[in-house]
């Protein structure tokens, strides 16, 4: 799943204080007019396809973007992937089996549409490994319970979904067709996850408590996931007017809030949030103070997990090294053996 407003910059300083460059303008007359075509192009709401003349920033921009989104697929694997072994029974094993493999696949949609815009998968997976880019903050948290692989689809997937739909139709097509598929899956996600938290709390005093514990850990990190306030978010507004970004941080962890509310009363649990209030006048709920600050502490590599996930998926890249390497041989042989073919 997963995305945190994805505007976060990939460098190892304090995230926080980095700052969009100014898009630099067309150098002559030719560049002058790939650029007017491209501008109406994204005015016109239209798609921008990898051959297409892009500039530069538009191009780093998704980069970076759909990078981190395919790094936070697969780091969003971990935290559940734990409990595949621990999972209370075959059918709840089953599904988080299916679940957990949609993310992997979630990875390798979005790597191979960032590949088409000149970045190779190596390269991506480089910046991740080694600290330098970022993924969702959210898997930097510890899955303590086995209520909190149903929270993670509830309220983590519900979160992704909230924020996924609107790329759907995001200005770059390879993108764009991606999360059609991955937004259909993320639906499937969220809805095991809500149903395994309804059937924990008609269980005993202890699983409704379990429930409860998972809810007040992950409420505050998922309402953080859609990025920083919109005041804070100063590469939104080139986002939205590429057409990449369509609803606002702000306006997204709103709709989440408005659209969970009631989902947890149906659910019998309390958001851990004593400014949670209907306002009236809004036509919204009102929510409290957001721990930015813990926000960055993790974003920048000081959560609770994220020596453990990186050494994980390190570690994992390492231990697959034979399979990259037979895959390349079984490749070569087959080329050797279609030239021997056509000779
Ligand atoms: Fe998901
Ligand atoms: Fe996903």
């Amino acid at each position: 799943m997963y995305t945190q407003s994805f505007n976060v910059p990939d460098d190892a300083g304090d995230a926080k204080t980095a700052r969009l460059k100014a898009v630099p303008g067309p150098v002559d007359a030719a560049e002058a007019a790939l650029q007017a075509h491209f501008d109406t192009v994204i005015d016109a709401d239209h798609k921008v396809e990898p051959r297409d003349w892009m500039p530069e920033a538009y191009r780093k921009t998704l980069v970076r973007q759909i990078s981190q989104h395919a790094h936070s697929e697969i780091v969003g694997m971990l935290p559940e992937g734990n409990w595949i072994s621990r999972a209370p029974s075959l059918k709840r094993k089953a599904i988080l089996i299916a679940k957990v493999q949609d993310e992997g696949g979630h990875g390798l949609y979005l790597y191979s549409a960032a590949e088409t815009l000149g970045t190779s998968r190596d390269q991506m997976l480089d910046g991740l490994h080694s600290g330098k880019a970022k993924y969702s903050s959210i898997f930097n948290y510890p899955t303590l319970n086995w209520a909190d692989v149903g929270v993670i689809g509830w309220l983590v997937d519900g979160a992704a979904i909230m924020n996924q739909i609107p790329l759907c139709r995001c200005s770059y097509g390879p993108y764009a067709r991606a999360m059609i598929r991955v937004c259909k899956e993320e639906s499937f996600h969220q809805r095991q996850g809500y149903e395994a938290l309804l059937v924990m709390m008609q269980g005993t005093a202890e699983q409704k408590a379990m429930v409860q514990d998972a809810v007040n850990r992950y409420w505050w990190k998922c309402l953080a996931m859609f990025g920083p306030p919109d005041a804070d978010s100063p590469n939104s507004v080139q986002g939205m007017r590429w057409g990449i970004k369509r609803i606002s941080n702000d306006d997204l962890r709103q709709k989440f809030v408005d659209a969970t509310v009631p989902q947890a009363e149906v659910l019998g649990v309390t958001l851990p949030d004593p400014d949670l209030k209907w306002n009236e006048a809004r036509g919204h709920y009102d929510y409290g103070q957001i721990d930015w600050d813990e926000f960055w502490a993790t974003v920048n590599g000081n959560g609770p997990m994220n020596k453990e996930r990186l050494a994980t998926r390190v570690k994992a890249h390492e231990q697959g090294a034979w399979v990259r390497d037979a895959a390349l041989a079984h490749a070569r042989k087959q080329q050797q053996r279609q030239q021997k073919e056509a000779a």
